[in-house]
């Protein structure tokens, strides 16, 4: 028998969206926030860069539209764009109200604003290369005194609570389906929970594990993704994965950013042979957007054969390159490389899902009583391609606009007819998997084959492996599932394979070349018949995962 547990909000996830959107809700109702690990276990954390706002006189919000707009590449919303770039400097001044210190100019006005691929002016906030971890300071601060808001650790959504409900006609479609809360695995206590809420918010990040070399943390398992789409939620541009062009490239330390802020005060990247090579491969040189930069080290590490290229600024001084880059100097040296005086082996890795789960202009998503906000969402923003550092600024101004509409969308919830009660999770005659090694191999089988088969530049021929690899795999996580008692990994190795299906899927169903997503087979934009988000829908593609 599973405990049940009731709150006006659940939301999963304790990154920069989870943290702003609990806040500000937790003004008009009772939150819970869970998080599969600790508090500070997420990407928001790891952010080096910043916020892309317009903070300075120099500056122009129809300025960030076009760069944003251009390297959407076609697909990012004029008015979502429009949306967020207007509403932004107000939240990031709110940041700073809450206690967030950015870096400021010696006048103590103005910002120290960076400089990042894709932008046509200095617009990115910061507070120095910590950023995010800044901004996960005040936020888990504020959230945990806050009498309105119960924050739990180790606690991981397995699925979204379903009820349909009937039409005036009794018929019962995905339309008329609703969210009444997740099903919760207690890493502590090993039990299935049920937490019933009137409004889910998913926060969970992106899916950056699902490839073998990656920026993210171990968290980034895709679990919202793989949830909503279960669930019947819409979900859409899944093939436009970022790769971050400059990844620390060493043994002993996984995942550490280069940021771009790095070129954007003047790095350049270099090949094997020390030369300069970007300019070969696009007009904005280092400073192009990240697409180009990616798929550029792509080509020339596959033209010498070498595992890495290079990232060089000892042509700046060393005191502001440790004043500047205090964390990216200090790790960089405790793993042997002193940027001021060497160039940084860097390699591209997966770092951000520009797809996500369909949310309107506050957040809803296609399935009533479920939101999706930040990495987890597909607003509209980021289109092919997002701009740099305007992933904090989304979160922030979604998670806003969330909480101003949760007062409206918790009474239309209260208004409809109760769903009854909720099935205990059933575990079945299960047992426990004592085989690790099955959920370990598969992991690392789907990473492997995502980074070799689905990477920066892809093929039909690539696809379809990948496609009839994971249909095998797929069947055998499912038996897995459901023969063996739940365990973390299996939760996360199932979403792990589900969104890694949706990505193959909607890649394979884009037969152009745009922003992120670069086959050999269409290598050209086709704008008459793919000028279009790739929406993906449980039902309509009648899929069993
Ligand atoms: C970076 O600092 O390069 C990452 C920032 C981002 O992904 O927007």
């Amino acid at each position: 028998m599973s405990t049940e547990y009731y709150s006006d909000i659940l939301v999963i996830g304790s990154g920069v969206s989870g943290l702003s959107l609990a806040l500000k809700a937790a003004e008009h109702a009772k939150v819970t926030l869970i998080t599969k690990k600790g508090k500070v276990d997420t990407a928001t954390n790891l952010a080096q860069g910043g916020i892309a706002a317009v903070l300075s006189v120099e500056d122009s919000v129809e300025d960030h539209i076009r760069d944003t707009l251009i390297s959407g590449d076609g697909l990012s919303k004029e008015d979502v764009t429009r949306i967020v770039t207007t509403e932004g400097p107000a939240r990031v001044r709110e940041l700073m109200d809450f206690g967030v210190r950015f870096q400021m100019q010696s006048n103590g006005k103005d910002f120290d604003l960076g400089m990042e691929g894709g932008h046509s002016a200095r617009r990115v906030a910061h507070a120095s290369d910590l950023t995010g971890k800044e901004i996960e300071r005040v936020l888990l601060e504020q959230t945990a005194v806050h009498p309105n808001i119960e924050i739990l650790e180790n606690h991981l959504a397995v699925d979204l609570l379903i009820a349909s409900r009937a039409d005036s006609s009794g018929a019962t479609t995905a339309q008329n389906d609703r969210c009444l809360g997740a099903y919760v695995l207690n890493r502590e206590s090993g039990r299935v929970e049920i937490r019933r809420a009137l409004v889910t918010v998913l926060c969970t990040g992106g899916c950056g594990k699902v490839y073998l070399y990656t920026t993210n943390p171990d968290i980034a398992t895709g679990d919202g993704v793989a949830m909503a789409y279960r669930a019947g939620a819409k979900v859409a541009n899944l093939e436009f994965i970022q790769f971050h062009p400059t990844c620390f490239y060493n043994p002993h330390i996984k995942n550490f950013l280069i940021s771009e802020a790095v070129r954007g005060e003047g790095a350049i990247l270099l090949n094997q042979a020390g030369q300069p090579f970007m300019k070969q491969y696009d007009p904005r040189g280092d400073l192009a957007t990240r697409d180009a930069v990616a798929r550029g080290i792509d080509a020339e590490m596959k033209k010498s054969g070498s595992d890495c290229v290079f990232l060089d600024i000892t042509h700046k001084p060393a005191d502001f390159i440790q004043k500047r880059f205090p964390n990216i100097y200090e790790t960089c040296k405790r793993y042997g490389v002193d940027i001021t005086k060497e160039p940084i082996p860097v390699v591209p890795a997966a770092h951000y899902m520009c797809g996500g789960v369909v949310v309107d202009h506050w957040g809803q998503s296609s399935l009533a009583g479920l939101m999706a906000l930040g990495e987890t969402s597909c607003t509209g923003l980021h289109g092919a391609n997002r701009l740099a550092s305007n992933s904090l600024l989304e979160a922030v101004v979604y998670a806003h606009r969330a909480a101003q509409k949760m007062p409206e969308i918790l009474a239309d919830i209260r208004s409809l007819p109760d769903c009854g009660p909720i099935q205990s999770w059933k575990t079945g005659g299960a047992a426990t998997l004592e085989e690790g090694i099955l959920v370990n191999h598969n992991w690392d089988g789907i990473r492997r084959l995502m980074w070799d088969y689905v990477g920066i530049v892809r093929s039909t021929k690539r696809l379809q492996l990948m496609r009839e690899r994971l249909d095998w795999l797929l069947k055998e996580i499912k038996s897995h599932f459901y023969d063996y008692l739940l365990t973390p990994d299996l939760v996360e190795l199932r979403n792990l394979a589900v969104v890694a299906e949706l990505i193959v899927h909607s890649a394979s169903w884009r037969k152009e070349s745009r922003g992120l997503h670069y086959t050999l087979d269409y290598p050209n934009k086709d704008d008459a018949n793919f000028l279009k988000d790739t929406v993906l829908d449980k039902a309509e593609r009648r899929s069993a995962l």
